[in-house]
């Protein structure tokens, strides 16, 4: 039987993770600002969790009803049989949100829920299960997080270094302009857009190195059968000026499967050569939070324009930096840490 699911991303970046959630053999996706619905049966759904790059939750559905008061959300949250999902072994983490609505305190949709639930099922253990009630408009929907930590969370990253894009955001930006070619990051700090494209030119899926809130249901899943990495000759290279980025990020590589991955301490600036067949640099140069507070990402992505014509050069900076490139060369914007940021993209000449 098919259910309802939703899959949040940061808005900006819905239109990479629909394409995904489509070849995952998700059906009925419709993208919203955020995220997309998507229908699947529970088997298929965890096979679309484990493989999913771009999401950074995935949830279920549970209800949706119109509750205008206390009394109704209570009635109306007890009527699902919670322990389909979870036990005695659960403990709850309630969020609320609410808006243009009678029931707006949060705090007292997170106690009802709470206690709507508790009266179809004990939770008083250990492992932390996120519920979501949101109510807009008098109607509120249920939803259970199939996640447990947030999905950028892939469990390699056992060395990170200051300031890493998220895996989630990576993926997109990767998936957005599908390199086939080699992909070198000249400011890699603990390597996430070489790891992240090494990954999905073998097909090594993003769940494989963690678990999920959903392997601890009360009916889990069947077990996944991960798929064996293909071959790549393709050649995936890191630089950062930080010494201590290129070995973080060498072992990184190793405990993501994919030690073929090099990196190594060099300068932007002092780069004028990479011994590889020309293909894509993808980056996000440190930026200050402030406009104006440094031009390194413009003087960068000049040194790399200039140095390296035959390569394509994609980065992501604030919104503000003006690259000097055709508004047809911005791929897309989005959030990034608060920051509002531009991808850009610049194909070799
Ligand atoms: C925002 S971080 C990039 C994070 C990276 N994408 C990751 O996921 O970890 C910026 C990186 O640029 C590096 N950096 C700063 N100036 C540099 C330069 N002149 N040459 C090379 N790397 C530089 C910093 O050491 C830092 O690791």
């Amino acid at each position: 039987m098919s259910q309802t699911y939703f899959a949040s991303i940061s808005p900006g970046l819905e239109d990479a993770l629909v394409q995904e959630l489509r070849e995952l053999g998700a059906r009925k996706v419709v993208p919203t600002r955020g995220g997309a619905e998507f229908e699947s049966t529970y088997a298929k759904v965890y096979t679309i969790l484990n493989g999913c790059r771009c999401a950074t939750r995935i949830w279920l559905r549970v209800d949706n009803f119109k509750a205008t008061n206390r009394r109704e959300l209570f009635k109306k949250s007890a009527r699902t049989d919670w322990a389909r999902w979870l036990g005695p072994n659960h403990k709850l983490e309630i969020q609320a949100r609410a808006s243009r609505s009678r029931l707006i305190h949060t705090g007292i949709i997170q106690d009802t829920v709470t206690e709507a639930i508790a009266s179809r099922v004990e939770t008083n253990g250990e492992i932390p299960q996120l519920v979501m009630a949101r109510i807009d408009d008098d109607r509120c929907t249920l939803s259970l997080d199939l996640s447990g930590d947030l999905l950028f969370k892939r469990g390699w990253k056992t060395n990170p270094v200051a300031a890493p894009i998220r895996e989630t955001t990576a993926a997109c930006l990767l998936r957005l302009i599908a390199p086939t070619t080699t992909v070198v990051d000249p400011t890699c700090g603990s390597g996430t857009f070489v790891i992240e494209a090494a990954h999905l030119a073998l097909g090594i899926e993003p769940g494989r190195f963690r678990s999920f809130a959903m392997d601890t249901w009360s009916s889990p899943p069947d077990t996944l059968e991960f798929t064996d990495p293909t071959s790549t000759t393709r050649r995936f290279l890191g630089f950062d000026i930080n010494p201590d980025a290129a070995e973080a990020a060498t072992a990184n590589a190793k405990a993501a499967e994919v030690p073929f991955c090099t990196f190594a301490q060099t300068d932007l600036f002092e780069l004028s050569q990479i011994e590889a067949e020309p293909g894509l640099m993808i980056f996000n140069p440190p930026y200050g939070h402030r406009v104006g507070e440094s031009d390194a990402p413009k003087r960068m992505f000049g040194h790399l324009r200039e140095t390296f014509p035959d390569w394509s050069i994609a980065c992501v900076v604030p919104a503000e930096v003006d690259l000097g490139l055709s508004d047809e060369a911005c791929v897309t914007s989005f959030s990034n840490g608060g920051i509002d940021v531009k991808f850009w993209l610049s194909r070799n000449s």
